[in-house]
């Protein structure tokens, strides 16, 4: 079947690792299996246009975020098109324009590229579909979330919610290294409406990409023992998800964000992308927990950020706390306060 023209819409999340992913092989393939979050509020919205042309030999596209064109992101946007053309080759065939926007400021820190890169994978597997005829929605969803990982790794963990596991895991035989899935065991009710803060410490053009900070994992000399503890963790935190044990939540959590920063710490060349506010940040909330025996924890992402993890009903004295002790160490006082979301929808 052929269309001449067209246009889709989807809305996609940020998500946020509890197990991280750092290190990979070629086309994409993790070095470790990770475990998510979906956020609620942090997304991104894009609409793909397309119209039929006549010559099939480049690809062809415009990007325009909040309505302004940003040919800056096009090498970025071309390499993905490259490493997916094979999966749907449709998209020589037609001039794209992608629209996006985002609910969070972009460069305030917060990476993009996982509601970005999903968002833009959803649409592009929409149009597959209108193509194609019906396929079935896990076959969509899988379909997506293959080509999302092939854009950011970590994309392919924003599909679904509320929680997704990325990487192959010996308990979990769903897992694919090749796409996200849901995460198939029982989640105790403690972590409904699980929350986020997220403190902007530094908005700053991050220091390492990813891509860098990846590629760091070649012959790193604790690579293979922080694998396999990554597949430890993740086979704690089943446990943890089912039973509730929040106090065995936090030191998984806090323990994968401080390993994914000594991993860059002992890389060479070798990196500290903590703050100094990061420090004062963590330092105070391990005295609120200490003081008040409060469940709050944080992670952090490859940057200075932190995201503060709490249960819903703490929501507020955590609240008041964030306010009163943490905003002072944010930047201009910004932050965002997400939660535990469900993932992508079409608009
Ligand atoms: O998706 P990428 O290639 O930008 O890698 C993201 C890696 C971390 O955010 C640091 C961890 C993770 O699992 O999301």
């Amino acid at each position: 079947k052929t269309i001449e023209k067209g246009s889709v819409t989807w809305e996609s999340p940020s998500n946020i690792a509890l197990v991280k992913y750092w290190g990979k092989k070629e086309s994409q393939i993790p070095a470790n299996p990770s475990v998510s979050f979906t956020l609620n509020d942090c997304k991104t919205t894009t609409t793909l246009s397309f119209s039929k042309k006549k010559s099939e030999d480049a690809f062809s596209f415009d990007v325009y975020l909040d309505g302004e064109k940003k040919d800056g992101f096009k090498p970025k946007i071309e390499t993905f098109f490259k490493r997916i053309e094979q999966y749907v080759p449709f998209v020589k065939g037609y001039h794209f324009k992608i629209e996006t926007s985002n609910t969070f400021p972009h460069s305030s820190g917060i990476a993009s590229s996982a509601s970005g890169m999903s968002a833009l994978a959803l649409c592009l597997t929409s149009i597959e579909r209108g193509l194609t005829g019906d396929v079935d929605d896990k076959y969509f969803t899988q379909k997506a979330s293959f080509l999302a990982r092939l854009g950011s790794g970590s994309a392919c963990r924003s599909l679904e919610g509320d929680l997704v596991v990325w990487g192959q895991h010996h308990e979990i035989k769903e897992s694919s290294d090749l796409f996200g899935v849901k995460y198939p065991f029982e989640v105790h009710e403690k972590f409904k409406n699980y929350q986020d803060t997220i403190l902007l410490v530094d908005k700053g053009e991050k220091q390492v990409s990813s891509t860098v900070g990846h590629n760091l994992m070649h012959n790193h000399p604790f690579a293979q023992e922080r694998f396999k503890q990554a597949h430890i963790n993740l086979s704690a935190l089943i446990k943890v998800f089912k039973e509730g044990d929040l106090d065995e939540f936090i030191n998984i959590v806090e323990s994968e964000a401080l390993t994914l920063h000594a991993m860059m710490m002992t890389s060479m060349p070798y990196f500290i992308l903590m703050k100094p506010n990061t420090l004062e940040i963590i330092n105070k909330i391990w005295v609120f927990r200490q003081e008040t025996g409060s469940k709050i924890c944080f992670t952090l992402d490859a940057g200075a950020n932190v995201h503060v993890l709490y249960p819903q009903r703490e929501c507020e004295q955590v609240g008041e706390f964030i306010k009163n002790e943490l905003v002072a160490h944010c930047q201009n006082g910004q932050y965002i306060c997400d939660q535990i979301g469900f993932g992508a929808k079409e608009i």
